[in-house]
């Protein structure tokens, strides 16, 4: 049993203190935390060196357990500039807005969980029914992340042709907001093709977890995919950024507050929805909205998580050590959270021969009309080069 403390207004256990004071004096700590995005050309500290080498580490141990068809260099000759061309414009991007950062990760996860990560969720509808996007998990997708996409798409095509898939691309720029919000940098394996076909709406539903699961569902959800429970809370980690609408989390407002939530925590969420439909959004991480770092894991010591999903984590026995480990120490978290990461882009991917290389990300090719037009002139800004 910890030890009980009071703090403000509520009992919290001596370690829960220790995380809120030193969350206090992290909160103290001025330009590392204020910063919107992080200056690729500016030095890392000795610290910030140490741990993105030591992430290196960990992906080249992974580099063992690549799918079949990807690799790490897979682009390197057909296309050295990629990287550079996906990182310059997202740091150009979230310079405007960070919260394009959240709209990218949370579309590669809706991607791969949704008949592996072809780029499936691009796709608009066709003449054969309503597409992924038109599914009420992808219904708050932003908008403006298929526009990114399509625009580094471009880039990306004008300076190499069309060899690069939008899957690709997706789970680049994926890996870029963690960075360029102050998360950990890490490779990601390439060569993956577009799929020829979106799934069904169902399908859809019935592999996005609602965000009313508690641990039992998601750990089982998940296990079907191959992650274990580190994995599962080490992925929720992704809730450290971007917003939620208030019909993602009023089932724990209405009719009856949810007994585990922070009572000043809930009475806020009121305000913001004061009705369970209401359109507005609130923040995930009310600590460090805009920040890719472990506040999310303090949030859920602290009750103040906001889907069923990601406090019932800290609930339930089997997750609970887990996010307390996430919460003392962020090196862990993003050392899992990589290796997560890694293991979610690489699921169900088309390689090889399969698929295709879509010249437009939301239309496969068979259905594009300008096809040609866009072939034609990819080719003569390639000769140009
Ligand atoms: C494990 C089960 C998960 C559930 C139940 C879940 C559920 C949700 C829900 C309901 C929202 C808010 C939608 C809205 O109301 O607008 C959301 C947002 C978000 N999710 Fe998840 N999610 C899960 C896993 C993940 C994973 C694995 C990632 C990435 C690694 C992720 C990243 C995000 C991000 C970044 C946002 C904010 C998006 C934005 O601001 O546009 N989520 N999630």
């Amino acid at each position: 049993m910890h030890e009980l403390l009071r703090r403000g207004d509520k009992y919290v256990d001596a370690e829960e203190a220790y995380l809120i004071t030193k969350d206090m004096k992290d909160r103290k700590e001025p330009e590392s935390n204020k910063r919107k995005t992080r200056d690729e050309s500016e030095p890392l500290d000795n610290k910030g060196k140490q741990k993105i080498n030591h992430l290196r580490q960990i992906t080249d141990e992974e580099a063992q357990q690549l799918v079949n068809g990807l690799s790490w260099s897979f682009y390197d000759s057909s296309c050295p500039q990629l990287k550079s061309i996906v990182r310059n414009r997202l740091q150009n991007v979230f310079q405007d807005d960070i919260g394009q950062a959240a709209g990218l990760l949370r579309l590669h996860f809706h991607d791969c969980f949704v008949q592996g990560c072809d780029g499936s969720v691009l796709l608009d509808g066709s003449a054969s029914g309503p597409g992924e996007q038109a599914a009420p998990p992808n219904l708050s997708l932003r908008a403006q992340a298929f526009r990114i996409i399509n625009d580094l798409r471009r880039r990306v095509h004008e300076r190499c042709g069309r060899v690069v898939s939008c899957a690709d691309i997706t789970a680049i720029a994926a890996r870029d907001a963690v960075f360029l919000s102050g998360g950990p940098d890490f490779d990601v394996p390439l060569g993956r093709k577009d799929g020829l076909n979106f799934a069904t709406i169902n399908e859809t539903l019935a592999n996005l977890p609602p965000p009313t699961s508690n641990t039992s569902a998601l750990l089982t959800a998940l296990a079907a995919k191959n992650f274990d429970a580190t994995d599962v809370v080490a992925l929720s980690g992704g809730h450290t950024i971007g917003l939620g609408h208030c019909p993602s989390f009023t089932n724990r407002l209405y009719p009856t507050q949810d007994p585990t939530m922070d009572k000043t925590f809930a009475n806020n969420l009121k305000a913001v929805c004061p009705v369970a439909n209401s359109t507005n959004t609130t923040v995930l991480d009310i600590r460090s909205p805009n920040t890719f770092d472990n506040k999310y894991y303090v949030d859920l010591l602290n009750r103040q998580g906001l889907f069923t999903s990601d406090q019932d984590l800290y609930t339930d026995g089997r997750t609970r050590s887990i996010v307390t480990s996430f919460a003392i120490n962020q090196t862990l978290f993003y050392e899992k959270f990589v290796i997560a990461m890694i293991k979610m882009s690489q699921l169900s991917v088309l390689t090889g021969t399969q698929g295709e290389i879509r010249a437009n990300c939301s239309v496969r090719n068979s259905d594009n009309l300008s096809l040609s037009s866009i072939v034609e002139e990819e080719k003569g800004s390639w000769s140009a080069f």
